[in-house]
């Protein structure tokens, strides 16, 4: 202990003697000057620091709290988990108080990342953004942890919830327009988790395989987006292996395509405790160490804990100094971590004005954009003999089942879920609604969720659910039956164990249907469910996703009519989990997994090999219909000259509704082998009856591109490509052409 003790101290010695500062911190130092530049003031505040002090910052002070240093009045970046919502984790928060005990935070819980994506309505992500930074500055922190831009590569992801779905360019639309939100009220984001972060079974372990085109078409433009686009200022790493090396020491990874092929000149954090080295993370381009190795053990130490076999503190002063001192880091290197970090505390505005806590949360404002995007994630994925909207005139009662009914699923489960003031269930939102039209509304549990309470699972108890449901659904006008999941099967920290909906909710879906006619499923979920037993004989069915702590609410708007439904699939519903591209290397073998599926990703993988899934991408119905036409593209275009794309969209039905028009591409003639489309643009557009409006948009030449591994840069290769125009990747409407010249 005292050699150890005294080893360190000698090292810090030197460090003084040999790289010692030089000032103190006088009020008049430039980089306390607001006025000048981010840079100019990270520049002239690296200069006045030890190296010891430089190599402090490296790694948390706390569990969420970068390491401040006193002496220069650098403060410390106080973190939240997102990206949902400001987070409360199994019941309490891990933001800690100044004793450094958890406090709890109770904040808006804002749809899941699925159910935003659904709604495809990027200005609105941007005000969720920003709803969020509000709340993340009103409880006196300076940082929110997303957004999440993982691709959704495979139905069993546990968090495939938290994402913006399987296309790349709407994960980067969503992900650019949060980010925007958040920093233009100078809170900081963190894009995550860089890469590939597609499965959580070992993800502390697993090693993700993947060709050179797979990762820059698929699972690397949103971030891309995030940096290039959205200037991010921090990017967060993945846990897992990335093509044999971890993410977070991935030189590759973090210093070839994120710093210089993308040009990202924020800082770079470790998702917490997924450090494993000191100078080979340091030297790949890792700055922040999340947490520090003390509150990562500490940590570890509490039962539950969903982190294993690391214990932190690679980046620790003593440990990066040390290195220095080896040579196996440099001071520059170090120099450049640093840099980074002080320039986002300066651009962030957190040096000159420090986030005080006491402001407002779940203000009806935040909780407007909340309960606006649980309504445009709303998915109708069927509606036969026009069973829905529930009018009064048709329906007098109504029997709301399952076991998603009566509880508010706002989320799944890990470091997203929030901890809402309030928040209303589905029977809730249905009740107070039938309410104003006099429509009797009685409730049925039907069946427990599975694993959730031991008394509800036993073979009797089950046994008096179905009957109760069974006899308030013959009752009823019309049954509506919500099942799904929740935080505690579809989570952070493991994988969903089947596509199958938990034990019991199949069998009560069928078991409704035989007494009722008038069923309407809705889907309580993050992750696509198997619905082969009961989807031929089911005749409405709605996706609510998870909904946040505005779910019921929008769920009743929707199935009443309130609002139209407008929410489209941001991930194709396959039939069954073997359909899935990713099935036959899923979750992998000795701790790999072989992207072998490379580009053919979801609808990708659908339409071009032909494989029916039970709903495609970008389908969504409405209780209007949608007129397409007039599709004008420029018919020739030559070098950086953008490919201009015109149509009308009328509204040919009775109500007033949004549509979203999906813009493909189509290359036929590449010299590489290409999906059958790819999604390039799309706008939502709102319509009232018989409204009719031109859709005006450019497809730059990265529309046209694949990435060409021989040559390592994107490629669009000349010749004549079409242009389709649909309400989903299967039901293309219109379709032109455009040749493309050198
Ligand atoms: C998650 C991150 C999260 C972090 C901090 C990790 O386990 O993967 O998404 O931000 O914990 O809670």
């Amino acid at each position: 202990m005292r050699t150890l003790f005294a080893s360190v101290l000698s090292v810090i010695c030197i460090a003084s003697v040999n790289y010692g500062y030089t000032q103190t911190a006088a009020a008049d130092a430039p980089y306390r000057n607001p006025k000048l530049s981010a840079d100019a003031r990270a520049e002239d505040l690296l200069k006045r620091m030890t190296l010891e002090e430089k190599a402090t910052m490296l790694s948390g002070s706390s569990w969420m709290e970068s390491a401040p240093i006193e002496r220069l009045g650098i403060p410390p970046i106080h973190m939240a988990d997102g990206p949902l919502g400001v987070r409360s984790w199994m019941g309490s928060s891990a933001i800690t108080n100044s004793a450094n005990n958890p406090v709890n935070i109770e904040s808006t819980s804002f749809p899941s990342g699925i159910a935003m994506a659904a709604a495809w309505n990027p200005a609105l992500v941007e005000r969720e953004g920003k709803a969020i930074a509000e709340e993340v500055k009103a409880l006196g922190r300076d940082m929110i942890l997303g957004p999440t831009v993982n691709i959704n590569r495979q139905p069993l992801w546990g968090r495939n919830f938290e994402g913006y779905g399987e296309d790349p360019y709407l994960a980067s639309r969503l992900g650019v327009a949060y980010i925007r939100g958040v920093q233009g009220e100078g809170v900081i984001p963190s894009v995550k988790h860089f890469d590939a972060n597609n499965e959580e079974f070992e993800r502390h372990r697993i090693n993700a395989v993947i060709d050179e085109r797979a990762l820059h078409e698929i699972y690397l433009p949103a971030f891309k987006a995030a940096v290039q686009e959205a200037g991010v200022w921090t990017v967060m790493s993945a846990y897992n292996k990335l093509n044999g090396t971890y993410c977070a020491e991935n030189d590759e990874l973090l210093n070839k395509i994120l710093k210089h092929e993308f040009g990202f000149k924020g800082f770079v954090i470790s998702d917490w405790g997924s450090t494993y080295s000191t100078a080979p993370t340091v030297n790949a381009g890792m700055d922040l160490e999340m947490p520090g190795g003390a509150p990562l053990k500490a940590m570890l130490a509490r039962p539950q804990t969903i982190l294993s076999g690391n214990n932190g503190g690679w980046l620790e002063a003593g440990k990066v100094i040390a290195e220095v001192k080896a040579g196996h880091i440099t001071e520059t290197t170090l120099d450049d971590n640093v840099r980074r970090i002080l320039r986002v505390i300066f651009l962030s505005g957190i040096f000159d004005h420090p986030h005080a806590s006491g402001g407002l949360v779940d203000t009806p404002e935040q909780r407007a954009v909340a309960l606006q995007g649980a309504t445009e994630g709303i998915v109708l994925l069927k509606n036969e003999r026009r069973l829905l909207p529930i009018e009064a005139a048709r329906v007098r009662s109504i029997a709301v089942i399952g076991p998603n009914a009566a509880v508010a699923r706002t989320g799944g489960g890990g470091s997203s879920l929030v901890r809402p003031k309030q928040a209303t269930s589905p029977l809730d939102g249905i009740r107070s609604r039938a309410a104003k039209d006099q429509i009797a509304v009685s409730y049925a549990l039907g069946v427990g969720m599975e694993g959730e309470d031991p008394v509800q699972d036993s073979p009797e108890a089950r046994e008096k659910a179905r009957d109760e449901a069974i006899a308030a659904a013959s009752k009823a006008d019309v049954a509506v039956v919500i099942v799904g999941r929740y935080f505690k099967n579809e989570s952070e920290g493991f994988d969903v164990k089947t596509m199958y909906l938990p034990t019991g909710q199949d069998a009560l879906i069928e078991a409704v249907e035989k007494v009722n006619p008038h069923t309407v499923v809705v889907l309580n979920t993050g992750d696509p469910v198997t619905m082969a037993a009961w989807l031929d004989a089911t005749p409405a069915l709605l996706d609510m996703w998870y909904g946040g702590q505005e779910g019921g609410a929008a769920l009743a708007s929707i199935l009443f009519g309130d609002a139209n439904p407008s929410g489209k699939l941001p991930v194709t519903l396959p039939k069954r989990f073997e359909d899935s591209p990713a099935a036959a290397n899923y979750p992998g073998r000795d701790l790999t997994v072989h992207y072998a599926e490379g580009i053919y990703v979801g609808y990708r993988y659908f339409d071009t090999k032909n494989i029916e899934p039970a709903f495609p991408f970008g389908f969504g119905e409405s209780y209007t219909t949608f007129a397409y036409s007039g599709l004008k593209v420029t018919p020739h275009v030559s070098g950086n000259q953008p490919v201009e794309v015109s149509l009308q969209v009328r509204n040919s039905g009775a109500r007033a509704g949004a549509e979203v028009v999906e813009v493909y591409v189509h290359d036929d003639h590449a010299k590489i082998d290409r999906p059958v489309h790819e999604l390039k643009d799309f706008a939502r557009v709102e319509l009232k009856p018989g409204e009719s409006k031109t859709i005006a948009l450019m497809l730059d030449r990265a529309a046209f591109s694949y990435w060409n591994p021989t040559t390592k840069a994107w490629q669009a290769d000349p010749g004549t490509f079409e242009v389709q125009v649909g309400a989903s990747s299967r039901d293309i409407r219109l379709r032109a052409h455009v040749v493309l010249e050198q």
